[in-house]
């Protein structure tokens, strides 16, 4: 059964009694849950271990949920931690690992959040859930609130990738299209539709949905058998994942299940980039929060071109197997650049978070009309094809 405690503000300590007022009435910072797990026991970080539940939901003890019936679940979490020796003997960090979150219910880390989220919201009693997205989020909300029985309005800028609204449509969400920028006009309208017409905010100004990403701090920790990570990079946009991750590792300290924590990297594009899923300007909300985190975790930013990202998709594809939309690789493109300027050491071990699949964006993928050209149906065309693709 999780303890929850009520909403309080981080920054000014109040505590509203509302459980869908997400941000402070005096400050307007964004609330803050705190799950109580002071009771918890070495006994139950092992049968969460050991459960034969293969998601997030192992942990049911550390989400703001009142009971297990309104779980609504599609089996997120629990992803693999794949040793990736081929890719680590590339960049020179042989103990490299990938959080492989592409093989998510919906493709991205989105699902951690709102397999929380859309649960809390079914608890509290909400019949619409929204959310303005780039457009992982979009799909996600889209896919909970689906099997939660609710409906869901999401909201993308205009230029989004047609796969991330097809996909969101699929589920059968009203996708709204809006010709805006989305820090500006897009999050505008998003603001007045919640106060008009009082949907469930999907957003990571909603506490509860935030919690939903400490899951990776302790599938990271029960993967690795209690060995912490020097360091954990997690492709940055809003800020969610770098602030969830810490408490979740913070509050596995707290219980004296670890002595250490990791040093976090935020890996962000530098400007209007190909990393269109974490391309966020102004990281208003959560932005102070992930801040502090790295600070306190001794932990860096790095901010990474389009070539980088480009150059880091394709290794982790053709040296790991795993295909990773380009917001994800930045994880990947961070550790080579921090590697190579020795902030990171050869025996560092190195999670890298791959937080969406790439067959989200297919279009950033460069082939030409060439490669698809039929061949003869002849061993000499084939021959002659393999050879020159080896070349
Ligand atoms: C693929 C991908 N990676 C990472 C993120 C990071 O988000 P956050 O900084 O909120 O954890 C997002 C979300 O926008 C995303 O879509
Ligand atoms: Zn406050």
């Amino acid at each position: 059964m999780g303890l929850v405690s009520s909403l309080r503000c981080p920054k000014c300590g109040k505590e509203p009694e509302s459980k869908t007022v997400f941000r402070c009435p005096s400050c307007e910072s964004i609330l803050e849950v705190n799950v109580k797990i002071g009771h918890l026991t070495r006994a139950d970080l092992q049968a969460a271990s050991q459960s034969r539940d293969h998601s997030i939901w192992r942990w049911f003890d550390f989400f703001p949920l009142e009971s297990r019936k309104f779980i609504v679940s599609l089996g997120e979490g629990c992803t693999p931690l794949i040793h990736a020796t081929r890719l680590g003997a590339e960049l020179d960090i042989p103990r490299l690992y990938l959080k492989n979150d592409t093989v998510l219910p919906t493709g991205s880390l989105k699902d951690r959040s709102n397999s929380v989220g859309i649960s809390k919201a079914k608890e509290l009693g909400f019949a619409v859930a929204t959310v303005m997205s780039t457009g992982n989020a979009a799909a996600s909300v889209a896919a909970y609130a689906a099997a939660a029985g609710m409906r869901s309005v999401v909201m993308v800028p205009v230029g989004t990738a047609p796969s991330k609204i097809i996909q969101a449509r699929a589920y059968g969400a009203t996708v709204v299209v809006i010709d805006g920028d989305f820090d500006n006009e897009v999050a505008k309208l998003y603001k007045a539709a919640i106060l008009e017409f009082g949907w469930y905010d999907c957003l990571s100004s909603n506490p509860y949905r935030d919690e939903g990403k400490k899951s990776y701090s302790y599938e990271m920790v029960d993967q690795l058998n209690g060995e912490i990570p020097d360091w954990v990079i997690h492709p940055t946009a809003g800020g969610t994942g770098i602030y969830a991750m810490w408490k979740g590792f913070q509050e596995f300290r707290s219980l004296g299940w670890i002595q250490n924590l990791p040093r976090l990297v935020a890996s962000q594009s530098d400007a209007e980039t190909v990393a269109e899923s974490i391309q966020v300007g102004n990281p208003v909300s959560l932005g102070w929060r992930a801040l502090s985190a790295l600070r306190e975790s001794n932990g860096t930013a790095v901010p990474l071109s389009d070539e980088e990202i480009l150059d880091a998709q394709s290794l982790t594809a053709r040296l790991a197997g795993v295909f990773a939309e380009p917001a994800a690789a930045t994880s990947v493109a961070a550790a080579k650049k921090l590697r190579e300027s020795d902030v990171i050491r050869a025996d560092d071990l190195v999670i890298c978070n791959l937080t969406g699949h790439g067959l989200k964006q297919p279009g950033a993928i460069q082939i030409s009309e060439k490669e698809f050209a039929p061949i003869a149906p002849t061993l000499a065309a084939l021959r002659e094809k393999v050879n020159k693709d080896s070349g």
